[in-house]
């Protein structure tokens, strides 16, 4: 039986950062209110010249090199974004394969917005297992600060851009190894409304002179998305547990979407889970959407606070609804 394992995990993050007080000068805010409200210091925005495929790009570079392979060894790419370069096609995914030299894969995005990566391992995990691909890149990749309107008080203060890139491949010894388990997925289209850019899409596309083109930006429900955050947390991690007899001693860290603090030790709370075990890095990077939970597994691995056999869960939620998480045991 052929395994599907995560074999080696990167990100990366431009080189600009912008905090608290720099967004304090250009709007209504503050360091103290953005801390206390969301548990974030500073993000990185890109530089004019780069774009979500470069990012997405480098953080795959990385892997690559950490998982020794080349290029030409990869089967298929999947970029999961809700910040794509092109609106629609082509796929940021298809960029990546370019500017890797990645001749022999097949390419493609996956929308799930904040639990794109959660929902891009699953789908990489299955197409191993199916035993006709060897080399999988997923890539949580965004770039927030284009889509975000900076006269928004509201929405401008919690994003950030970032890409985190694993590389998940075929295991056929006996012996497993940071092996993707099980998942859980799910979706709730009846929060269409929560989460959105509203304008831009063939629903609503733009029309110069008619359309205001302040709706290309993202538009949050705050408080409707902060509710479903907690619930969609709490769920995702109780039926990952019961579904594959674990309990909470034997999970070595949970790898949540970094949205906001609060949302965490609100799903801690609720799920009677000891806040220690929940890994955490928004004050770093802020939301960076499908690349928050990639930022972070390659955080806990680069600093050795997992081994090989613990149990860790990722949990992600957002824009769709859609939420889930990954069981690896690593
Ligand atoms: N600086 C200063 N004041 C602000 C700011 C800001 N950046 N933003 C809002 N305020 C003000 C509001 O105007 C309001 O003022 P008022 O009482 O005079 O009207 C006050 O602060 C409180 O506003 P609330 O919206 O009630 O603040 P709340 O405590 O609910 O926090 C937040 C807002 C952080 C957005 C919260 O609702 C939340 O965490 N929601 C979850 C959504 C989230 O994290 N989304 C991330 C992206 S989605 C995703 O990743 C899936």
């Amino acid at each position: 039986m052929i395994r599907a394992y995560i074999k080696s995990i990167a990100y990366c993050v431009p080189d600009k950062i912008v905090t608290n007080d720099d967004l304090s000068k250009i709007m209504d805010t503050s360091d103290e209110w953005i801390i206390s409200h969301t548990g974030i210091k500073k993000r990185h925005f890109i530089g004019e010249n780069e774009n979500n495929s470069d990012i997405a790009a480098k953080a795959a570079k990385i892997a690559m090199k950490k998982g020794g392979i080349t290029a030409d060894e990869i089967d298929f790419i999947i970029v999961c974004t809700g910040s794509a370069d092109y609106l629609g096609f082509p796929a940021t995914a298809c960029l990546v394969q370019e500017k890797l030299g990645a001749k022999n894969a097949g390419a493609y995005d996956i929308s799930a917005a904040c639990t794109g990566f959660v929902f891009g391992v699953e789908t990489a995990a299955n197409f191993i297992k199916s035993g006709n691909y060897k080399n999988i890149l997923v890539i949580g990749s965004e770039v927030l600060s284009r889509i975000i309107d900076m006269s928004d008080r509201n929405t401008a203060v919690l994003f950030g851009d970032g890409a985190g890139a694993a590389l998940i491949s075929g295991n056929e010894d006996s012996e497993s190894k940071s092996e993707i388990i099980s998942s859980y997925l799910r979706a709730d289209g009846s929060g269409e409304n929560a989460l959105k850019r509203p304008l831009g899409g063939t629903a609503h596309p733009f029309i110069p002179g008619v359309t205001d083109p302040k709706e290309c930006f993202i538009y949050m429900n705050g408080r409707q998305v902060y509710n479903f955050a907690v619930k969609a947390v709490t769920n995702t991690i109780l039926q990952i547990m019961e579904k594959n007899n674990l309990t909470i001693d034997s999970i070595k860290y949970i790898i949540p979407h970094q949205a906001n603090i609060r949302i965490i030790e609100a799903a801690a709370n609720r799920a009677s889970i000891p806040i220690e075990k929940f890994y955490i890095n928004i004050e770093n990077y802020a939301n960076t959407s499908a690349a928050t939970i990639p930022i972070a597994l390659t955080e806990v691995v680069d600093k050795n606070l997992i081994q090989r056999g613990d149990n860790i869960i990722t949990v992600g939620f957002g824009g769709g609804l859609t939420y889930g998480g990954n069981y690896i045991k690593w």
